[in-house]
C-alpha cells in the first residue's frame, strides 16, 4: 500500500444548511493498482479526486503517501507529491492555457522537474508519439484540436514525469467508443511499462469493470461498497451499486 486515505471530509454550505460532498471516506491503494471509483452524478467523485490532489482543501482527514501524511500547505511537500501523483481533469480543455502551445503545456511539468529545455523538447516528441499524435501538434493551440486529442494530450502532460499514480476523472465520458478504447489502452500500456497505479473515476461500471481489479462505490459522499470487481458485479450489496449496474445494463440494451 502506498496511498492511504483516512476519514476525509468535505462540506459546502447550501441553501438548506450544509452539503457533505465527501463524508468520512477511507481507502488504500497498493503500488501499481488499478482501481475504479464509481458513483452517480453528484456522488462526490470529483470532490474526492480534488481532495486527493490538494486542489480542494479537506475539512478533516488525511492522505498519506508511503506512510507520510501530506501537508498541502507546504510548497515543498506539494511539489514532491505532484511528482508522484497526477490528476487528469473531467474537462481536458479547461486545464490548458489558451495562449500556450500544446508543446509548451506538456513541457511545463518537465521544466519544473529538472529537465533542460532541449531534454524537455525531446521528451515532448516522445510523448506525442506515445499518444499517437504527430510531432507538429506541439505547435498547435488547444482550440485547434479535438476533445479526444485534448484528452490524450492531458494524459501526455500528466505522465511526462512518470508519476506513480494517475487519477483520471471521467476522462473518456465525452468520447466515442473507439477513442475511449484507445485512451484506456494507452493508460494500460503505461501501467505495464512503468507500473503506474490508476484511480479511474467514472459512472460507467461496465467500463471500469473491463480493466479495474477493484471498485470503490460512492453514494452521497460516502464510500458504500468496495472490493473485488467480479464479486461486486455478481453480488452488488448496496442499492447505489445495484442502481449503477441497472443504469449500465439499460444503456447496453
Ligand atoms: N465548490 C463547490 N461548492 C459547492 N458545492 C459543490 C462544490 N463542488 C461540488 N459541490 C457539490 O458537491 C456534490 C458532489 O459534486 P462532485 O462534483 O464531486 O460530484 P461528481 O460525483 O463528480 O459528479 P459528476 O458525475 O456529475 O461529475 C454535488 O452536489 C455538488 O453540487
Ligand atoms: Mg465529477
Amino acid at each position: 500500500m502506498f496511498l492511504q486515505v483516512s476519514h476525509l471530509n468535505k462540506s459546502y454550505p447550501d441553501t438548506v444548511g450544509t452539503l457533505t460532498a465527501v463524508n468520512d471516506v477511507s481507502f488504500t491503494l497498493a503500488v501499481g493498482e488499478i482501481v475504479g471509483l464509481l458513483g452517480s452524478s453528484g456522488s462526490g467523485k470529483t470532490t474526492l479526486g480534488r481532495l486527493l490532489t490538494g486542489l480542494t482543501a479537506s475539512d478533516s482527514g488525511s492522505i498519506s503517501l508511503d506512510g507520510q501524511i501530506i501537508s498541502f500547505d507546504s510548497q515543498k511537500a506539494r511539489r514532491s507529491y505532484y511528482r508522484q501523483v497526477q490528476y487528469i481533469f473531467q474537462e481536458p480543455a479547461a486545464s490548458f492555457h489558451p495562449m500556450h502551445t500544446i508543446g509548451k503545456a506538456i513541457m511545463e511539468p518537465l521544466l519544473h522537474n529538472g529537465y533542460s529545455h532541449a531534454q524537455a523538447q525531446k521528451r515532448v516528441n516522445e510523448l506525442l508519439q506515445q499518444i499517437g499524435l504527430p510531432a507538429e501538434y506541439a505547435d498547435r493551440y488547444i482550440y485547434q484540436i479535438s476533445g479526444g486529442e485534448a484528452q490524450r494530450i492531458a494524459i501526455a502532460r500528466a505522465i511526462s514525469i512518470r508519476p506513480r499514480l494517475l487519477i483520471c476523472d471521467e476522462i473518456t465520458s465525452s468520447l466515442d467508443t473507439l477513442t475511449q478504447q484507445k485512451i484506456i489502452s494507452l493508460l494500460l500500456s503505461l501501467h505495464k511499462q512503468y507500473g503506474t497505479a490508476l484511480l479511474f473515476i467514472t459512472h460507467d461500471i461496465f467500463l471500469a469493470a473491463a480493466f479495474c481489479r477493484r471498485l470503490l462505490i460512492l453514494s452521497k459522499g460516502r464510500l458504500v461498497e468496495a472490493g473485488n470487481t467480479q464479486t461486486i458485479l455478481h453480488a452488488p450489496q448496496h442499492p447505489a451499486t445495484q442502481q449503477l449496474l441497472e443504469a449500465a445494463r439499460n444503456l447496453t440494451i
